[in-house]
């Protein structure tokens, strides 16, 4: 049998064929546009997101025993909003979990009705990102629109809504809605209530690892495969990743170095860390996870190679960079703003420390290892917790740099495991697909039989002493400069 797994990032969708066993048969990636309308504001056309996954499945088994085909899975971007009106069809472009717009609603949220009750309902608090400050913002800027509401998904659920019919979601993505009990993985009716809506114009919740329907006759036609090929509901990218990597069960770790970067904990068990700088959310595998997450993380590299250097050959930049754990230039990674743990839409970018023998490389080491210093926060946070760890495994395009894993390593003091394909939530897609199918009984049975560790990274204790200084130093940077970043976004 053959698994399509989908993985609705924010620049692309990737796709990936996978066989009953694991093997990777083919990889495809079909771009589409991002727009930014206003400062810190972040939208896509789920129509984009549907053309190109058509297109991109149908590339992906022009070569494949298409009769062989039975499942269809995602990862897809969290938290982004897409509304449908009573015919089902898209009211407005899709406000995406790096947009910044919703700052008056999160304060409504965290403050009036306040944080207490936002995590005793949903086990969370709001951050700019999350849909139900967004559904409050459409709500009182375009009640137009708000008034037209049939349903509110999530944006790998409009693809699979488009593949099937179904109005459906997963525990994992709903979990970062803010309107989800991740605890009890129900609705909540609070939230609902909070945010002017009725349960029935969500999306039916399912475990990311259930059937929800199959494909549509007319689409099976479309794409060339059999009508019988079932849809299993997936997870956010990074529940979905975390299956890809085998971060399931207890106490395992991963990183994702995507747009955004995070570090993804999971749990046998439900927990809440107290400031919840941490989001706690249900895993795809049947249990929970916390994580952090960062707005900008390979995309700050993107940005500084593409945008500001103008090259594409990153591999050459980094080969300049040769003196680890001595670099006297910093860079504060929020270009978009920041999640975790500091929540604040209005922190910037920033580079400190540049002196006049300060080289381009220097400039370049200080993004990567900003990237890293701003996960290491994160894990600080679990760390408070209780939560020790000893090892982590690594996605995302940011994961291809063998210079970023060994900073990564040293700077979270972490053995780095290296998964045969970093392609994290298409793989898990996959996989989630192949146990709806029951090739497998769990998501933990198929992620002990298909993933394999293919090199590890090791900290070298000299260079994590001499990171634990920088660390401690770029810890103070952000504090210093948050007066700052309030005055220069007003
Ligand atoms: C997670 C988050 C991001 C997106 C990226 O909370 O907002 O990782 O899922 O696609």
């Amino acid at each position: 049998m053959l698994y399509i797994g989908v993985d609705l990032g924010t620049s692309a969708v990737k796709l990936l064929l996978m066989d009953s066993e694991g093997k990777i048969k083919n990889i495809v990636s079909k771009e589409y546009p991002l727009y930014f309308p206003h400062p810190g504001w972040s939208e896509q056309k789920p129509e984009d997101w549907w053309e190109q996954t058509k297109v991109g499945i149908k590339e992906l088994i022009k070569d494949a025993d298409k009769s062989q085909v039975a499942g269809i899975s995602f990862g897809g971007q969290m938290h982004g909003l897409v509304i449908l009106d009573k015919d089902d069809n898209v009211i407005r472009p899709a406000i995406l979990w790096n947009d910044g717009r919703t700052y008056e609603e999160c304060d409504y949220l965290n403050n009036v009705i306040g944080k207490d009750k936002l995590s005793e309902y949903t086990a969370n608090i709001s951050f700019t990102g999350f849909t139900a400050p967004k559904i409050l913002w459409v709500k009182n800027k375009e009640p137009e629109n708000f008034a037209k509401i049939e349903k509110i998904m999530l944006p790998k659920d409009y693809i699979a809504y488009k593949l099937t019919g179904v109005h459906c979601t997963d525990v994992s993505d709903a979990s970062g809605m803010l309107v989800f009990d991740v605890k009890n993985r129900k609705w909540s009716k609070e939230m609902c209530d909070i945010c002017g809506i009725s349960e029935s114009q969500l999306a039916k919740c399912y475990e990311s690892y259930e059937k929800v329907g199959t494909v549509l006759p007319e689409i099976a036609e479309e794409l060339g495969i059999p009508a019988t090929t079932i849809v299993a509901a997936g997870a956010g990218d990074n529940a979905a990743a975390a299956v890809g990597t085998g971060t399931v069960g207890d106490n395992m770790c991963n990183i994702s170095l995507g747009t955004s970067g995070t570090i993804f904990i999971s749990s046998k068990n439900f927990g809440v860390d107290k400031f919840n700088a941490l989001h706690s959310f249900a895993h795809a595998d049947g249990k929970y996870h916390l994580m952090g997450c960062m707005l900008s993380a390979a995309s700050c590299n993107k940005w500084w190679m593409d945008e500001i250097i103008g090259t594409k050959d990153y591999g050459a930049e980094q080969k300049a960079i040769e003196k680890l754990g001595e670099n006297h230039v910093y860079f504060l990674p929020y270009l978009m703003g920041e999640r975790s743990p500091h929540n604040n839409p209005n922190a910037r970018a920033t580079f400190i420390g540049m002196t006049m023998d300060t080289t381009r490389a220097d400039m370049t080491q200080a993004v990567l290892e900003g990237v890293a210093f701003a996960l290491r926060d994160s894990l600080e946070v679990a760390k408070s917790l209780g939560i020790n760890l000893e090892r982590t495994k690594i996605c995302g395009g940011g994961a291809k740099s063998p210079l970023w894993k060994k900073m990564i390593a040293n700077i979270l003091n972490l053995k780095v495991d290296v998964i045969e394909s970093e392609e994290g939530p298409a793989m898990g897609g996959a996989m989630l697909a192949a146990v709806a199918n029951g090739e497998y009984a769990s998501v933990e049975e198929i992620a002990a039989k298909v993933v394999k560790i293919v090199d590890t990274v090791e900290p070298d204790p000299a260079l994590v002493a001499k990171y634990e200084q920088r660390y401690q130093q770029f810890k103070e940077i952000y504090p210093a400069c948050k007066p700052v970043f309030d005055i220069i976004t007003k």
